[in-house]
């Protein structure tokens, strides 16, 4: 005998979609044992009724009809669509009907989440969004349960599993950009267009997500600073190798006095730092809180499989009553009260790498410097580089600085290409150490 029954209407049945039905269906009865619920799926819209779907989706619950999961006979809709046009009126109509929403939208969130937040509260129903980042790792719960006693300073983030594949593979591989990721495409780890992928893109909306929960900020995405992977050559992974540093793309989000800073760049870690190892599809976040210390959550973050056990996972807290009650209560949801905040560049001084094409090779070095230094920057370390694996490429020169701001390190860039020193746009990235907890 099951304590609650609760009815599930779900908008799609793509990879999460068929993810999720397998669980709700196949897996009903473990789960039911496991939680004291009987939770079904009793509907399943789509786009094309003619595709086959999932084995454990009968034919029987699914429609072309959108529409039909605001019936009274659906008690919460789980929006597995994808984008931000049909998706955002699915989650709209349901809220207005009453149903609470579980969603892994992130894309969504980032762009319409004051919007949907304001019209769930007015309506007393819950949205949650377990799998909108890194997939199966149990984020958000953790920062909204687990860590909710904490101010959150400073929060990163390896977010997005194909350009970490990428990434891995030009190094471990020695591929080219374009290599790896047709190769990441063809494993089906990265999307068909993955251009929300590689420019940077996805790993912002979830960085934008994250803020809500760990600032109560809704960052006017965009101002967000972001940046991909796609200037980043063979060249840069083997030479930083050399200098004892990882290349990750990573989101990061600081409180700093002024507000939040929020950005996503291409990174390179120190050996010391903890997002060190997390290669291939792997998903790693931190948070450091004032009172809890450093806590990272790591594993492989996408896929259909982890992210559906992410919307079980807020389906349940649903029908347990849990859900819609921390929804509701949570003033970072509360967007009448919360910031609604321009992100911030950082502020803090960074040590960078950067690495140019120069016209006459190995003997630019000491110029290349020497203009570098005239526009403020100390420069550490500058040699030639040259590796047999991009040696068709010829001798590039690589350059490391001492801690520089941004503005002075950009100017001084642009000064670099304006005086013709580089023969083409120098490519250069910080140097990230491991962040210092206010409570290490
Ligand atoms: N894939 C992942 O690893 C992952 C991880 C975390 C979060 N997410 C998020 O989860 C969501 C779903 O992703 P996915 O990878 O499962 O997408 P997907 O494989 O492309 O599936 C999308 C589903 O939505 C349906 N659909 C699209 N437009 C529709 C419309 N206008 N009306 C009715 N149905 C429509 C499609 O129907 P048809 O099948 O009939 O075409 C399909 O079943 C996205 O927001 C994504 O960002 C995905």
């Amino acid at each position: 005998m099951h304590a609650k029954s609760i009815r599930v209407g779900m908008a799609g049945c793509g990879t999460v979609g068929c993810g999720v039905g397998d669980l709700l269906i196949r897996d009903h009865d473990a789960l039911a044992a496991r939680t004291g619920l009987d939770i079904r799926l009793v509907r399943v819209a789509i786009r094309d009724v003619c595709k086959s779907r999932a084995p454990h989706v009968p034919d029987a619950i699914i429609t072309g009809d959108l529409a039909t999961l605001n019936r009274a006979d659906v008690d919460l809709v789980v929006e597995l669509i994808g984008g931000t046009t049909v998706a955002r009126q699915v989650v709209l109509s349901a809220i207005a009907a009453g149903k609470d929403v579980v969603t892994a939208n992130k894309a969504l969130l980032a762009l319409h989440g004051p919007e949907i937040y304001a019209a769930a509260r007015a309506a007393g129903v819950g949205v949650l969004f377990e799998g909108s980042v890194c997939g199966g790792l149990p984020v958000i719960g953790g920062v909204l349960r687990g860590l909710i006693a904490n101010r959150i300073d400073a929060f990163e983030g390896i977010l997005n599993g194909t350009c970490n594949y990428v990434l891995t593979e030009m190094l471990v591989a020695g591929k080219s950009f374009a290599d790896a990721l047709a190769d990441a495409q063809r494993l089906g780890y990265a999307e068909a267009d993955p251009a929300l992928d590689i420019n940077g893109t996805d790993t912002a909306h979830k960085l934008a997500v994250l803020a809500t929960l760990a600032f109560g900020v809704h960052a006017d995405f965009a101002t967000i600073p972001v940046e991909g992977i796609t200037r980043i050559g063979l060249v840069d992974l083997l030479a930083g190798h050399e200098l004892g540093f990882a290349c990750k793309l990573l989101a990061v989000g600081r409180m700093t006095e002024d507000g939040p800073a929020l950005y996503v760049r291409p990174t390179f870690l120190t050996r010391e730092h903890p997002f060190v190892g997390v290669d291939g599809r792997g998903n790693a976040v931190s948070f450091y809180g004032h009172s809890v210390g450093h806590v990272m959550f790591k594993g492989m973050g996408a896929g259909g499989g982890p992210t559906a056990s992410a919307v079980v996972s807020d389906v349940v807290e649903i029908a347990l009553g849990n859900g819609r009650r921390t929804f509701t209560q949570l003033p970072m949801f509360d967007t009448a009260a919360a910031t609604r905040q321009a992100a911030m560049r950082p502020t803090a001084p960074a040590r960078f790498y950067v690495r140019c094409a120069a016209r006459g090779g190995a003997a630019a070095v000491s110029g290349i410097a020497d203009g570098l230094r005239g526009a403020g920057v100390a420069v550490q370390e500058a040699r030639p580089f040259t590796h047999p694996a991009v040696a068709a490429e010829g001798t590039y020169v690589i350059l490391l600085t001492a801690p520089t701001m941004e503005s002075t390190m950009r100017a001084a860039i642009d000064g670099m290409q304006k005086g013709g020193a580089a023969t083409e746009a120098p490519v250069y990235l910080p140097v990230t150490d491991p962040f210092v907890s206010s409570n290490p």
